[in-house]
């Protein structure tokens, strides 16, 4: 009874201290607690408030430039396993586990079993009877994270599978939206470049919508889905009226290693008529933000000038990376702060 009484106050020390307001306080109604998060398309809008919400308050703690270890996910263990490229999506999962106090490993394609032809079913009930509460996963395959639910009972997170979907990328846009603009309902957010191969543009799309704002897609034509099945969204032929008043540019990466040659006539041609620079930006409000999910092709979807300008958030886009991902490992793994 003591003891319980010393981390109540303990708790309302540190909720005083982190936040001043109602640290503790639980969305009794929406909660993530125990669930896989593959894709935003099954998000409910009260859901996405709920992570940024969080992510909010993991931001506090993470500002605060002290210990930033907590002790939410002591005992949990959380696996990253990617079978593709990353650095910002891989290094800012391991942290936010690790901040909140988990066990976290990282596995990597081409240094695990995976080279000698483990199947994905079998690398993942291997990682489960280890003990793992949760598989951060990325794959170049669509379906591959939720082929994993079906193959493992620990939490999914998907990290990023194929063309399909990249949640936590979303998540930390609009993170990042909200932060600067204050709100996200009725925003105009335009998506420039490589639509067709962007997983991030997939997950955008469906969040974005979801949070009433306004989605205006450009690239070129090879470049844009041939079927287009959201609602709230407008395809551009021309780049000029996608961005033309414009409170949000999220500039795409050219996906080249998802592509077949010829898609575009050449990277110059590219970049004079899709590329965002300082010129371009005239035609957005003045206050536009950009955003880039990184990495860049620098010159060719994105100058340098644009990247280092004021109006660029993609470095904050970074560090709100390692909040939303805190928030999502909490939510799903813990139910949110206690
Ligand atoms: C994105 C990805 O992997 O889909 N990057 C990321 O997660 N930071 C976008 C990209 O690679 O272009």
């Amino acid at each position: 009874m003591a003891l319980a009484k010393l981390l109540f106050f303990c708790i309302i020390d540190k909720k005083i201290y982190v936040e001043g307001v109602s640290f503790l306080e639980r969305d009794s109604a929406t909660s993530l607690f125990g669930k896989s998060v593959v894709a935003l398309k099954n998000f409910s809008s009260e859901e996405i408030h709920l992570v940024l919400n969080t992510a909010r308050k993991m931001k506090q703690i993470i500002k605060l430039g002290g210990d930033k270890k907590l002790s939410n996910l002591r005992g949990k263990a959380i696996v990253n396993l990617f079978y593709e490229p990353s650095t910002r999506t891989r290094t800012s999962f391991e942290l936010a586990g690790k901040y909140l106090g988990a066990d976290v490993v990282s596995i990597n394609s081409s240094t695990s079993s995976i080279v000698k032809g483990e199947s994905l079913r079998d690398t993942l009930r291997t990682i489960e009877a280890m003990g793992v509460d949760a598989i951060v996963m990325r794959h170049k395959s669509e379906g591959a994270a939720d082929f994993a639910t079906r193959a493992v009972k620990s939490i999914i997170i998907n990290a990023g599978d194929g063309a399909h979907a990249h949640p936590s990328q979303a998540l930390l846009d609009l993170f990042t939206i909200e932060q600067h603009k204050g709100r996200l309902a009725g925003l105009k957010v335009a998506i420039i470049g490589d639509i067709l191969h962007s997983r991030v543009a997939r997950s955008d799309i469906y969040a974005m919508t979801k949070m009433g704002m306004e989605v205006h897609l450009a690239g070129p034509k090879t470049l844009l889905p041939r079927f287009f099945e959201f609602d709230g969204v407008t395809v551009h032929e021309e780049i000029d009226t996608a961005i033309k008043n414009a409170d949000v540019i999220n500039v795409l990466r050219i996906q080249l290693e998802r592509q077949q040659a010829g898609l575009f006539p050449s990277t110059r041609e590219y970049s004079r008529v899709f590329g965002i620079n300082k010129d371009k930006l005239r035609l957005a409000k003045e206050d536009v933000l950009i955003l880039h999910p990184g990495p860049q092709n620098k010159g060719l979807e994105i100058s340098s000038e644009v990247t280092y300008c004021s109006n660029s958030a993609i470095k904050d886009q970074v560090q709100n990376g390692v909040a939303v991902r805190m928030a999502l490992l909490d939510l799903t793994l813990n139910g949110g702060t206690k």
